[in-house]
């Protein structure tokens, strides 16, 4: 039911992002963008990407991010800076007071952790309809278990810490602690967890 994502999942994984993230900034940014982030982490030598499939063999969950966070993103934009411009255009069309969030985003490095003995699980997402039913968990393990066999010693990821209590939850229940708390330039409160792979305790 869970296996590595191949370029061929991207647009299912897009749709699944899209359908679990409604409101977000990277999914107001479309389908474009986010098919460009999904694809490079995919094809990247860094990434730690997996779908979960439903009886059909359709991705209906998926959860994906790299090694070595902080450099994957620098190189990235780097290398295609003006593909992921490219792709902002049309949602900055829509909403022109977006263009100095996707220029930070676009032009700053991420501040994520750089080096090989760290991974950072960017996103993780099921269908709604599905939610509750145990996709997430096998997914969280499958990206440590990838994690701990490429060499990492501890997996970092971040989430809102207002109105989010059910994922805060779910990333406590699977051993993640906040190590850091701070507010993105946009005033969202993030909490940032860690877990370290020697003490998983899923
Ligand atoms: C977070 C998310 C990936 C979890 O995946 P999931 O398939 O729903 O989670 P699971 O079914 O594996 O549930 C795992 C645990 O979390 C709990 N849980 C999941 N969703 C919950 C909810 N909405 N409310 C309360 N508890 C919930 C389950 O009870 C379960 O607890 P257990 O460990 O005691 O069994 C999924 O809910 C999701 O896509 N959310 C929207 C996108 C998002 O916010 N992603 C995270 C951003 S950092």
């Amino acid at each position: 039911m869970i296996r590595q994502l191949q370029m061929r999942d991207v647009d299912q994984v897009v749709a699944v992002h899209l359908a679990s993230f409604p409101g977000f900034f990277l999914s107001f940014l479309g389908p474009d963008f986010l098919s460009l982030l999904y694809s490079a982490i995919c094809s990247a030598q860094e990434g730690i990407a997996f779908v979960y499939l439903n009886d059909a063999g359709i991705p209906v969950g998926f959860v994906a991010g790299t090694t070595n966070p902080g450099g994957f993103y620098f190189r990235l934009l780097k290398r295609e800076w003006f593909k992921f411009a490219l792709a902002s255009i049309t949602p900055i069309l829509h909403k022109p007071s977006i263009i100095w969030r996707v220029a930070r985003a676009v032009s700053h490095p991420s501040g994520n952790p750089i080096g090989d003995d760290v991974a950072g699980l960017f996103s993780i997402g099921v269908l709604p309809e599905l939610q509750g039913t145990g996709a997430g968990k096998m997914l969280v393990q499958a990206f440590l278990d990838k994690a701990k066999q490429r060499g990492c010693k501890r997996v970092f990821l971040t989430t809102d810490r207002d109105n989010n209590e059910a994922v805060n939850s779910f990333y406590t229940k699977r051993g993640f602690t906040i190590e850091r708390q701070y507010e993105s330039p946009e005033g969202r409160r993030m909490n940032e967890y860690w877990i370290t792979l020697s003490k998983n305790l899923i």
